[in-house]
């Protein structure tokens, strides 16, 4: 039905206009405001404007929460209290416009009429007043003015937070923002944008082309390429370089660039762009892959220098296989040098020791002949004699190899207990054969003390008559010629037999080396003597030694053992 007022109120009339305009002016002071100054500042006028005694606007959200409310003194707080809670209650109806009279407790009723705001029913505006004439039409429609005043006034509020919200991502984002129109003329650029393009303010961008942004050897097919798609299709994605305003360099990128249609006429509008800068991404790639390429060159190289030293290794080892072999040959020839040098210094010694029982053999069966042919019984029986004593010498040579052969393979010597002073004079008799009396003195001095020995008997025979040789050979060009025999008891069991001369001593260059094997100062000489001699007398563990006689010449002394017997007794 439409609104009409009696003449009569043309005041009233006159001081809604006022107050519908004055409602309407209120907005223009809201440019700042957020929504609770907003419904703070339409509650305010409001209750000016009806007189009311309460005003509240309650926004959409959780619980319906109450933004703004003013009463005056007239309303006990707990009246208000009552009047809210009440209005809570009714919530689901307040959107739609109602009117409720509550009960106060001084008596009076308070009415009371809601506006929708305009968010779906669930926004409201209230007014309260004790007068029982409220609302009336002018104050109902004053009402929803305000309500409607709010609505607009909320609405623009949350969409500009939301473009607020926009821009400050927009400006914020590291990433590259840009719109243009349809034809590449630049509109927006967003400030990481111009940063990374190295340009300084968004002016100098506007009048640019987007091609202009394009690294040049990318700008051909962008142009004939993917702008013609991203007009077509909707939608290009992909990477291309953009270029640096001050270096001039390219830059790569990730670019998403796509078409703003119109939401109404579904019209092309603009073309965007949101792209990523990947230079740091590129770098740590790169990085990453010269670090690959610095490790597998220095695998190769070190497996090179492996495979090398390997080589190396196995020539060292072939080389070492050939020295080892040749050091084997080397050895075996030595081992064999050796063994032939053992067998002719065995052959040799052999000729030196044999040598004086084979000439005693050689005597004595001269000596048979020579008898025999003269005939007689008594002649043939000095032969008989002669022909016993070649026998007894042969024997005695065959011994000396048996002991010279033991010698040599460090076999155990046949010993015995021999009584010392038979096998002297044995000796004496045999080294005095063959010559005359008067060429040589043979004293010896036997030492009671000393009366048995543990020896081979020939041995030890062939050591007295080596040494005793050696004595008459030193004295050859002299005369006196005087050899001494001595023997004596020492302690431990052991007994020494000395042979002295008087002769011209050792050479002095040979006294060193006067026991080593073929060390001869004779031009005859083997020098054989005294090898064989030690080495007698070391395998019945004792020692032969050399002395400077202190009368002049030569003291050749060696020890025995005295086999344990009643020496000295
Ligand atoms: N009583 C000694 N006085 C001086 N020199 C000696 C005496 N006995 C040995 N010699 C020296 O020692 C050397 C070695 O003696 P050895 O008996 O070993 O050999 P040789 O007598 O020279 O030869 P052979 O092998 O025929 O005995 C002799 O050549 C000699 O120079
Ligand atoms: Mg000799």
């Amino acid at each position: 039905m439409p609104w009409t007022e009696p003449a009569a109120n043309s005041n009233e009339l006159r001081r809604c206009i006022r107050d519908l305009v004055a409602l309407s002016a209120l907005p223009a002071g809201w440019q700042n405001y957020d929504m609770r100054q907003i419904a703070g500042s339409i509650v305010a006028a409001l209750i000016s404007i009806l007189d009311a005694d309460f005003v509240f606007i309650a926004l959409p959200g959780e619980g319906n929460q109450l933004i703004s409310e003013l009463a005056r003194d007239r309303l006990t707080p707990k009246t208000l209290k009552h009047v809210r809670t009440m209005l809570q209650r009714k919530r689901a109806l307040l959107g739609s416009g109602q009117e409720f009279v509550f009960d106060d407790a001084s008596g009076g009723g308070l009415h009371v009429a809601t506006a929708p705001i305009g968010f779906g029913g669930d926004a409201t505006l209230a007014a309260g007043c004790f007068r029982d004439t409220f609302p009336t039409r002018t104050e109902k429609l004053l009402l929803n003015t305000g309500a409607n005043q709010a609505a607009i006034a909320f609405q623009q509020w949350l969409g500009d937070a939301e473009k607020r919200r926009f821009t400050t991502i927009v400006h914020r984002t590291t990433d590259f923002i840009g719109i243009a129109s349809l034809n590449g003329q630049i509109q927006y650029i967003n400030p990481a944008g111009l940063e990374l393009v190295g340009l300084d303010a968004l002016d100098h961008a506007l009048r640019l082309h987007v091609l202009d942004f394009v690294s040049p050897q990318n700008r051909t097919m962008v142009q004939r390429d993917i702008w013609p798609l991203v007009l077509r299709t909707g939608r290009w994605k992909g990477e291309f370089d953009l270029r640096h305003f001050g270096s001039g360099m390219p830059i790569p990128f990730l670019v998403d660039c796509f078409r703003i249609d119109d939401p109404r006429t579904g019209e092309p509008m603009n073309v965007a762009t949101v792209s990523r800068d990947l230079s740091e991404q590129k770098n740590s790639e790169a990085a990453l892959r010269n670090l690959n390429e610095s490790l597998e060159r220095r695998v190769t190289d070190r497996t090179f220098e492996l495979a090398h030293a390997n080589e190396g290794l196995v020539a060292e080892r072939l080389e070492r296989a050939q020295a080892d072999f040749r050091f084997q040959k080397l050895q075996n020839e030595l081992s064999r040098a050796a063994r032939v040098t053992a067998a002719s210094q065995m052959a040799a010694a052999l000729a030196h020791e044999i040598s004086q029982p084979l000439t005693a053999v050689v005597n004595s069966v001269n000596a048979a002949k020579r008898l025999l042919a003269r005939g007689g019984p008594a002649n043939s029986l000095t032969a008989q004699e002669a022909t016993e004593e070649a026998a007894s010498q042969a024997l005695r040579a065959s011994e000396i190899v048996r002991g010279i052969r033991q010698l040599g393979s460090r076999g155990e010597t046949e010993k015995r207990t021999e009584a010392l002073a038979s096998l002297i004079e044995e000796v004496g008799a045999l080294v005095l054969s063959g010559m005359a009396p008067q060429e040589v003195r043979l004293g010896l001095e036997l030492d009671d003390g000393a009366r048995t020995a543990l020896v081979n008997r020939v041995q030890i025979q062939q050591v007295i008559i080596n040494l005793i040789r050696n004595a008459f050979e030193a004295m050859a060009d002299q005369e006196p010629r005087q050899v001494t025999l001595s023997t004596r008891a020492l302690d431990d069991d052991m007994i020494e037999i000395a042979i002295a001369d008087i002769g011209p001593g050792i050479p002095g260059d040979i006294a060193g080396r006067l026991f080593e094997p073929f060390v001869s100062s004779k031009h005859d000489g083997m020098g054989l003597g005294l090898s064989i001699s030690r080495s007698i007398i070391e395998a019945h563990n004792g020692q032969l030694t050399a002395e400077p006689n202190p009368g002049g010449g030569t003291i050749f002394r060696f020890t025995l053992p005295s086999g344990g017997a009643a020496n000295g007794d």
